[in-house]
C-alpha cells in the first residue's frame, strides 16, 4: 500500500540523551529532550514500520509502538540495542549519546571537601558506527548536530561511520536544535542529499521518515 511504504519493516531507533553517574546522585548529562526521536519513532510507524524505540530519560510519554525500552547510561543503550541489531532492517540513532562516561563513579555521594575537584572521563562506545559496521548491516540512519559547515562535518560522519542516511542540523543559533519547538535538517546519503526547511518538529518528523522510506525502498529494490 502506497500509504504504508514501510509495512511490516523492523525498525530500532534510539532517542533522548544519556545520563552519566558521578555519584549515586549526580550525572553528565545534555540538553537533548527526545522530542524529535519520538516523533519520528511515531511517524514510522504511521508509514506500517514495526518500531522499538531505546530511549534515554526524557520527559515525554511514548507514543503507542511495537516495544519502548528505557535506558539511562550509554553502557546501557549500548547493551540493549546491540541485542536487538540483528533483528531489524532499519536502524535510526536520533539519541544524544554522552562521548564520555565517568571512570569509576563513586559508590557514595562526593563531598566538597576540597577546593577543586577532577573528574577522568573515558569513552563511550559508538553506538551507530557499531551498528553500521555490522554484516549484514541494517539500513542505518544517524544524526548529526552542529554548530557550524553543517554539510562538510554531517558527511564526513555519513563516510566514517559508514551510513546510508544522515540528518544533519544546526545547533547553538537562535532557531532549531535542542528545546526548541521546530528546526529544519539537511539530509544527506552517499550519492544526494534534501533540504527539510524550518518547521515545527512533528511535521519536520514525518517529512524525514518519508525521505527514509523512500531511500531505503530504493536501497533494497534499485
Ligand atoms: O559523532 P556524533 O556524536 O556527532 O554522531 C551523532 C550520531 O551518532 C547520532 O546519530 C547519535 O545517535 C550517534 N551516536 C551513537 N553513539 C555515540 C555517539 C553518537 O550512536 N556514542
Amino acid at each position: 500500500h502506497p500509504a504504508r511504504p514501510l509495512d511490516g519493516v523492523r525498525v530500532l531507533l534510539t532517542a533522548g540523551p544519556t545520563r552519566e553517574p558521578l555519584d549515586p546522585v549526580r550525572y553528565l548529562g545534555n540538553r537533548s529532550s527526545g522530542r524529535m526521536g519520538y516523533a519520528l519513532a511515531e511517524a514510522l510507524t504511521a508509514l506500517g514500520a514495526r518500531v522499538t524505540l531505546v530511549s534515554g530519560p526524557t520527559a515525554l510519554t511514548p507514543p503507542p509502538l511495537e516495544q519502548v525500552v528505557q535506558v539511562e547510561t550509554a553502557l546501557q543503550m549500548h547493551a540493549e540495542v546491540l541485542a536487538r541489531a540483528d533483528a531489524c532492517e532499519l536502524f535510526v540513532g536520533t539519541a544524544a549519546v554522552a562521548d564520555y562516561r565517568p571512570v569509576d563513579p563513586a559508590e557514595t555521594k562526593i563531598k566538597k571537601e576540597r577546593a577543586a575537584l577532577e573528574i577522568r572521563l573515558e569513552r563511550n562506545p559508538d553506538i551507530l558506527a557499531e551498528v553500521a559496521a555490522r554484516r549484514p548491516a541494517p539500513f542505518t540512519v544517524g544524526f548529526a548536530a552542529e554548530t557550524e559547515r553543517v554539510e562538510h562535518y554531517a558527511r564526513g560522519k555519513l563516510v566514517d561511520k559508514g551510513l546510508d542516511m544522515i540528518a544533519a542540523n544546526r545547533v547553538g543559533g537562535p532557531r532549531g536544535g535542542f528545546e526548541r519547538e521546530e528546526n529544519a535538517l539537511t539530509v544527506l546519503w552517499p550519492d544526494g542529499q534534501r533540504d527539510l526547511p524550518m518547521m515545527a518538529k512533528p511535521r519536520l518528523a514525518r517529512a524525514l521518515a518519508e525521505l527514509i522510506a523512500e531511500r531505503y525502498l530504493e536501497h533494497h529494490a534499485p
